[in-house]
C-alpha cells in the first residue's frame, strides 16, 4: 500500500485538520492499535513543523510505555507521577508547557526539547496513552496547535486502543 500524504496549509488549525483527516483514512479499517499509533506519528512528523519527537506512550494499566514514535530513542518507562507525560495521562487533560526546564519533574529524554504538548488518548473512558510531542523552540504549541492535536486524537483515538 501507499498512501500519499502532501499537506498543504500553512496556518496550524488548517494543518492539524489536514492531518487529522490523513489519519482517519489510514487507521480506517485497521485493528491494530500500535500499527496505527506508528503511522500516526509518522504524520505528525512529516506535517507538523518544529518537532524534535512525536510519538506514543501506552498505558499499561501502571505505568506509560514507549510506544511508536519519530525522533531520537527515548525513556522507555513513565510513571503516572513523573513528567510531562505522566501528568497528562493521571489527569487525563492536555499539558501544553511552553518551558519545560520550568516544569517540575519534567523529563529529558532529549536534551534539546524547550516545549512540549502532552494529548492524553482515551477511548471508552480508558486511558490509551498519550500523544507527545517535543520541540527545540521554547513556547512552540499555540493554542491552535492544541485543539488541533486534541481534535486528532478524538477522532481515531478507539483506533488506537490495542
Ligand atoms: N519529556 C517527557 C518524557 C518523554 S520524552 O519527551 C519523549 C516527560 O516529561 O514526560
Amino acid at each position: 500500500m501507499s498512501f500519499v500524504f502532501a499537506p498543504s496549509a500553512t496556518a496550524a488549525d488548517a494543518l492539524w485538520a489536514e492531518t487529522a483527516d490523513a489519519a482517519e483514512a489510514l487507521v480506517a479499517g485497521e485493528p491494530d492499535g500500535i500499527a496505527n499509533m506508528a503511522n500516526v506519528a509518522a504524520l505528525i512528523w512529516q506535517a507538523i513543523p518544529d518537532l524534535n519527537w512525536a510519538g506514543f506512550y501506552r498505558f499499561d494499566g501502571t505505568e506509560l510505555v514507549l510506544g511508536p514514535f519519530q525522533g531520537k530513542a527515548a525513556c522507555i518507562r513513565i510513571p503516572l507521577d513523573k513528567g510531562v507525560c505522566g501528568a497528562a495521562a493521571r489527569l487525563r487533560a492536555t499539558q501544553r508547557v511552553e518551558d519545560v526546564h520550568a516544569f517540575p519533574g519534567h523529563i529529558a529524554c532529549d536534551a534539546a526539547s524547550r516545549s512540549e504538548l502532552v494529548v492524553p488518548v482515551i477511548a471508552n473512558d480508558r486511558l490509551v496513552g498519550v500523544l507527545d510531542l517535543d520541540s527545540p523552540s521554547p513556547a512552540r504549541f499555540t493554542a491552535d496547535d492544541q485543539a488541533g492535536a486534541e481534535a486528532l486524537v478524538a477522532r481515531i483515538a478507539a483506533a488506537l486502543a490495542p
